[in-house]
């Protein structure tokens, strides 16, 4: 094999990794707080599709779309099927870390150049993806991209999906969404997405990559709360209908329904109407996202939590309505595939409760991911890191694994 130790990059990789990382690090950059502000189609996410198709045309790699705002530079025949596919996502989280998705799409031209040096002509064709909207920071879908791709979303329910300025996803797209693409699909083989780890797992492993497993199932669910808008000074405690209040017992009934199942559950955005400081509020939005290790002790958990909240309603004259946003099942990644990848590079194999498109891509064809040690195991975070030296790891285990898959 051209690479003796998968998992330690040689030092000319780091080199490279952090030369062409640079090339992006400031693209969407908060000065401020150092986070990250790239949404889909916003001018930051633009800039980094720009810089996409810059990478794939310096190799010689052809770009194609697939109608829904999803990237693919292709390296081999353009007609033959049965491609790898690697890659991830650009967008972030409202002040998210530098390397939740862009990890995955630079390290994939990384390991590209990491095969063309060590001379290495793949049977297969091997296609790097860049998929639109995977936080679901913008239009409240996650995996927006590969979810129309796959057909898990359709385009009617997408062109109706609005931004918080009620920008419309085909508006800001400036077309309306393909949806499935079965004959794309057809054309690939494998996907396999590398992403830093969002956790503290590779840290105890004292190991720089890992295989995954698994995602936990997971889901958004949306509660309004309405009740009476009032005046602060005036009204009597006794007769208020504050949604407020009921909002905030939910918040601590999610919390508390989350730890009795060694679940979890978080409710970090909020919209209050009218948000006068004196006045009780007319509406309280807030968003749950739940997650748990079985769909089961989800759907409990959701439930438990919508239960008390509709009850605190009622004790507060409120009312309160709630709606699935989104809602992905558990995802069991190829165990054949991932046991290979791991024997292969020698790594730790481990499960993880965060969302990828890799999860709903896993669902039509061959799937694996390989995450890459986060010293802190924070993400979502400004604080959100990876070492040079362990990236450079990453780009060298995935070209190691593009190798594999991509020879007949
Ligand atoms: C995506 O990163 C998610 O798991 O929320
Ligand atoms: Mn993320
Ligand atoms: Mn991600
Ligand atoms: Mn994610």
């Amino acid at each position: 094999m051209f690479i003796k130790n998968a998992l330690q990059g040689a030092p000319a990789t780091t080199t490279r990794f952090r030369e062409l990382w640079d090339e992006i690090a400031p693209i969407g950059r908060d000065a401020r707080t150092g986070g990250y502000l790239r949404y889909a189609f916003g001018e930051p996410e633009r800039r980094l599709r720009e810089w996409f198709r810059v990478q794939a045309e310096r190799r010689g790699m052809p770009v194609t779309g697939d109608g829904n705002g999803n990237l693919f530079a292709r390296w081999g025949d353009p007609d033959a099927t049965g491609a790898v596919l690697t890659g991830s996502h650009f967008d972030s989280v409202p002040q998210g870390g530098a390397y939740d998705g862009p990890l995955g799409i630079v390290s994939a031209f990384l390991a590209v150049d990491e095969l063309r040096a060590a001379g290495v002509a793949p049977d297969r064709p091997i296609v790097v993806g860049a998929f639109v909207e995977e936080e679901g920071a913008r239009f409240g879908v996650p995996c927006l991209g590969s979810r129309l791709l796959t057909g898990a979303l359709t385009p009617e329910r997408a062109a109706g999906l609005r931004d918080a300025d009620g920008v419309a996803f085909a508006e800001a797209f400036g077309d309306r969404p393909a949806g499935a693409r079965p004959d794309l699909l057809a054309g690939f083989a494998t996907f396999v997405e590398l992403h830093v780890e969002q956790g503290r797992a590779l840290v105890d492993r004292d190991a720089p990559v890992a295989v995954a497993t698994a995602i936990w199932p997971h889901g958004r669910w949306r509660f309004d709360i309405t009740g009476e808008p009032n005046h602060a000074g005036t009204t009597r405690m006794a007769d208020r209908r504050d949604p407020m209040l009921t909002y905030a017992f939910t918040v601590l009934a999610a919390n508390k329904e989350a730890r009795l199942r060694g679940a979890h559950a978080t409710v970090g955005r909020v919209n209050v109407e009218p948000n006068a400081t004196n006045a009780v509020p007319s509406r309280v939005t807030g968003w749950l996202d739940a997650r748990a290790a079985e769909e089961g002790t989800l759907a409990e958990l959701v439930e438990a939590v919508r239960a008390k909240a509709v009850e605190r309603a009622r004790r507060d004259g409120t009312e309160v309505i709630v709606t699935e946003e989104s809602a992905t099942p558990l995802v069991g990644f190829d165990a054949g595939l991932g046991g290979r990848l791991a024997t292969l590079l020698d790594a730790p194999t481990l499960p993880t409760a965060a969302g990828h498109d890799a999860g709903v891509l896993a669902g039509h064809l061959p799937t694996a991911m390989l995450f890459v040690r986060n010293p802190t195991g924070v993400s979502h975070s400004p604080a959100e890191s990876a070492t040079d030296a362990d990236c450079a790891a990453g780009v060298t285990a995935l070209a190691r694994v593009l190798a594999e898959l991509a020879a007949r």
